[in-house]
């Protein structure tokens, strides 16, 4: 088959790499039919995370087919379509047991892309598959659920959740990427009063405010503390959702909260930021810290299903999955080419389905 692979800092290449099989009897083999790239994907190329050793085949998002199962996996067959999340369980260890996937001490959490290969290939090897995978509804296309391995989870989780956003509450939300923008969908369903969000680019802070952002700063042309102690009558946001990665962000969120406020960060952090315990000791306020569990992952596949969000809106460039390195290029770019995700689809010989009739796959197109 063919795959991603990472060869070091800056260096990658889709090139031809053994098939994949069955290791444990948990393991399952899936087909790749849709995968996406990620800002940690990014993280990982700069050398950001050095545990990330040349040879490994990168990505943790897909929608794929299951092609072959291990004797002890009993809850999807082959031929199942499914979802593979970007965190793995083992269903056994005490955190998998408490809902808490993310932290798995069984051989879980976060391993595609990462301590296993990943899903930016044409099948992968997917271990504890009955704990692990989701079953996609027929009537639901691989795009209607394909952030539901990583994004949308994870800013509802770490953002959200972990935030204890309430009805009424002024939300602030650093960086409008792809984890930004989900913190804003998934913030809504707890109806808060405000969402602010705050970014460095005008281009993503138009998008927020197309994802119902109701208020936006731009924090290289105004002072946003200033801003949003002007919004609040002087208190600062109820909570204050980090999703850039960099220790301004951080230190800023700390800034941005009222006493007692709470500063959920879901950013990826490769540099030291500074704890200004000297000034927040007395604030009473909550710092959570964490990486998704992907609990809520059926809840929100319902709301989907339902209709109650539609999260196509983040794919806005479609590429064959043998192009995914020109889509690691455009993704990388976003700044320019206004990038939020980026579809990659494979075409499997004499295979048709509805999101293949329906992509572009000749040539990136820009939605
Ligand atoms: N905790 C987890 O489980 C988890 C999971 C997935 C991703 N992440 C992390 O979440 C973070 C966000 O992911 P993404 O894909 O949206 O990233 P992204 O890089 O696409 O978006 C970051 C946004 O932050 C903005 N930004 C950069 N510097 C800024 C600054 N100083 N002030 C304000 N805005 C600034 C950028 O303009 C951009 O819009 C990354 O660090 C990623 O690695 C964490
Ligand atoms: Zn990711
Ligand atoms: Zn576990």
């Amino acid at each position: 088959m063919h795959a991603l692979v990472f060869h070091g800092p800056g260096e990658k290449a889709w090139e031809s790499v053994p098939d994949p099989s069955i290791v444990d009897a948990t393991d399952a083999v899936v087909r790749i039919d849709s995968s996406t790239i990620c800002g940690t994907d990014l993280h990982i190329m700069k050398g950001d995370t050095p545990e990330v050793k040349a040879g490994r085949i990168l990505g943790h998002e897909a929608v794929g087919t299951v092609v072959e199962v291990g004797a002890a996996v009993t809850t999807v067959a082959v031929g199942d379509r499914v979802l593979v999340s970007c965190v793995s369980s083992c269903g056994r260890c005490r955190f998998c047991k408490e809902g808490h996937y993310g932290i798995c001490s069984g051989g879980g959490g976060w391993i595609f892309g990462y301590m296993i290969d990943g899903l930016q290939a044409e099948f992968a090897r997917v271990p504890f598959a009955d704990t692990s995978l989701y079953k996609v509804p027929a009537a639901l296309s691989d795009e209607q659920v394909l952030f539901l391995a990583d994004i949308l989870p994870t800013a509802y989780e770490v953002g959200v959740l972990n935030g204890r956003v309430e009805p009424g509450d002024t939300v602030a939300i650093v960086g409008a990427g792809p984890i930004g923008l989900a913190a804003i969908m998934t913030a809504k369903l707890h109806t808060p009063g405000r969402i602010v969000a705050i970014d460095l680019a005008d281009a993503r802070l138009e998008k927020a405010l197309e994802f119902g952002a109701d208020a936006v700063i731009n924090n290289g042309e105004e002072d946003a503390v200033a801003k949003m102690m002007a919004l609040t009558g002087g208190l600062g946001a109820d909570v204050a959702i980090e999703a850039v990665g960099v220790p301004e962000t951080f230190e800023l969120c700390t800034e941005l909260i009222r006493p007692g406020g709470r500063v959920a960060n879901v950013g990826v952090h490769g540099r030291c930021a500074t704890l200004h315990l000297e000034r927040l000791w007395i604030r009473d306020v909550t710092i959570t810290t964490g990486i998704v569990d992907t609990r809520t992952t059926p809840m929100l596949l319902k709301l989907i299903e339902g209709g109650r969000f539609d999260p196509t809106v983040f794919a806005t460039h479609h590429f064959p999955l043998t192009a995914t390195v020109a889509a690691y290029d455009v993704f990388a770019a976003a700044a320019e080419t206004h990038a939020l995700k980026v579809v990659l689809h494979a075409v499997p010989a004499g295979i048709e389905h509805k999101d293949h009739r329906d992509a572009p796959l000749a040539a990136p197109v820009h939605a």
